[in-house]
């Protein structure tokens, strides 16, 4: 029997030594919901139980569970050489895999740093930034703006950046310079909008607003989802995204995307710069580069903001940019990406999902009258299902909702009053069925 296998017999008798991350513990602990294996579309609970995977995991399994080819390609690399030195030493798939990750990128995207996660991603690309305007003789350009109910994950950068009060309260004064712009999110002018919303463009100067307040010349960059998935699917209002592109060019100010969710497919396209038309200076991106497979992120930067630091740096045995982690294109993350870089590219997953997204629209706004929807909102194979909340009760509801799908064999995220929905790309159209409408009859029983 192999360890895994092995593992998944084990009573799980004493839960109390893990301290989960973003889990009510002890909720979880009275009832845990526990994994023991997973293959395409589907878990496998320790009761033996099939799960639908409507969220890809955590957003990050674009191209289904187990992939044969990823398996092998890691089992394989891990037999052969498991650890390369990351700082002046290299190995050919680190370089295999920038390259790879650079040709789906939009416009000059040439060059990629890596990471370990989504949130190492966000702090390099913040650190980046701060240290580009300085190589270009701009040292006084130390802002960063992110955006009310932005998610950049949990590092001291990318908090400070967010804008989801629950995350940042406990942690006293966050970056010193942080400032944000205003999120986009209306149901009054937008509820049950199909795609990206007619409403909202104009939204983008608000960044005027804090230009006027602080003075371009102290702001370093902007850093916004282009999609954020983290706070419930909101959705960029057409013009939105290339308004703020305009400010930021009239400004000298860097904008960073954070395609940590919607980078590898999501949105029907490589990226959400590519369909949505707009080039960022640095994309932050993490998750679905290796499937979910092994921990791996990357800040991908136009050849401006690479090129400036080699042109800044004196001499050539200068190391140009002091950052970087011991896992930074760890060999076995380096494996895993190419293998699913070619399974996406093999089974033309990004054009699957786009032509596939207009199913998904009309399955999820099906749900438009059932119990409690106060809003359905979707682009590529990402939908967001907004309750009203219990009063008195806020996340309540949806919670009552994601334990009740799991009951039946549905695996959905939540997070506040909403119900994200992001199957891998590699889903049939009777499983978005089967998901919608187990959705419809948990509303129907929940209170
Ligand atoms: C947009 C965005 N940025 C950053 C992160 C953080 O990624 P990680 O959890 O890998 O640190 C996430 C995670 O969901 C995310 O959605």
């Amino acid at each position: 029997m192999n360890v895994a296998a092995s593992l998944a017999d084990l009573s799980p008798n004493n839960l109390e030594a893990y301290w989960m991350p973003f889990t009510a513990n002890r909720q979880f602990k009275s009832a845990p919901r526990l994994f023991v294996a997973a293959e395409g579309m589907f878990y496998k609970t320790r009761e033996g139980r099939e799960i639908l995977d409507a969220a890809s995991g955590l957003w990050c399994v674009n191209a289904g569970h187990c992939r044969k080819e990823i398996v092998e390609a890691v089992q394989a690399q891990v037999a052969t050489m498991d650890y390369s030195p990351a700082f002046q030493m290299g190995h050919p798939a680190a370089f295999e895999l920038a390259s790879r990750v650079s040709a789906i990128a939009p416009g000059d995207m040439d060059h990629v740093f890596f990471v370990n996660s989504g949130s190492e991603a966000v702090d390099t690309a913040l650190k980046i930034a701060v240290a580009y305007h300085g190589a270009n003789g701009q040292g006084g350009r130390f802002r960063l703006i992110g955006r009310e109910r932005g998610y950049h994950g949990v590092g001291f950068g990318g908090l400070s950046v967010g804008g989801i009060v629950a995350n940042r309260k406990a942690f006293g004064p966050l970056l010193n310079g942080s400032d944000h712009i205003c999120h986009t999110h209306n149901l009054a002018e937008n509820a049950f909008s199909r795609g990206q919303p007619e409403w909202g463009g104009h939204l983008a100067d608000d960044l005027e607003r804090l230009v006027a307040l602080h003075g371009a010349e102290t702001i370093a960059a902007v850093i916004v989802e282009p999609m954020a998935g983290s706070t419930g699917v909101l959705i960029p209002p057409k013009g939105y995204l290339q308004r703020l592109r305009e400010i930021c060019d009239k400004h000298g100010i860097l904008l960073i995307f954070d395609e940590v969710i919607t980078g590898f497919g999501r949105l029907g396209a490589s990226f959400a710069a590519e369909k949505l038309g707009v080039v960022p200076d640095m994309i932050t991106c993490a998750k679905g580069i290796t499937n979910g497979t092994v921990p791996m992120g990357a800040v991908i930067a136009r050849k401006h903001v690479y090129d400036a630091f080699m042109n800044a740096a004196v001499g050539d045995n200068t190391i140009e940019l002091f950052h970087g982690y011991t896992y930074s294109g760890h060999p076995l993350a380096c494996a895993a990406g190419l293998a699913t870089l070619d399974i996406y590219r093999d089974e033309r997953l990004f054009e699957r999902a786009d032509s596939l997204s207009g199913y998904f629209e009309d399955a999820v706004h099906s749900l438009k009258d059932a119990p409690y929807v106060i809003d359905v909102r979707n682009i590529g194979m990402v939908a967001g299902i907004e309750l009203e909340p219990r009063e008195g009760q806020p996340t309540a509801r949806a919670f009552d909702a994601f334990l009740e799908l799991y009951e039946r064999g549905i695996l959905v995220r939540t997070t506040g009053d909403i119900i994200a929905l992001s199957p891998p790309l590699i889903v049939e159209e009777t499983q978005i069925d089967r998901i919608v409408d187990t959705i419809r009859d948990v509303l129907k029983t929940i209170e």
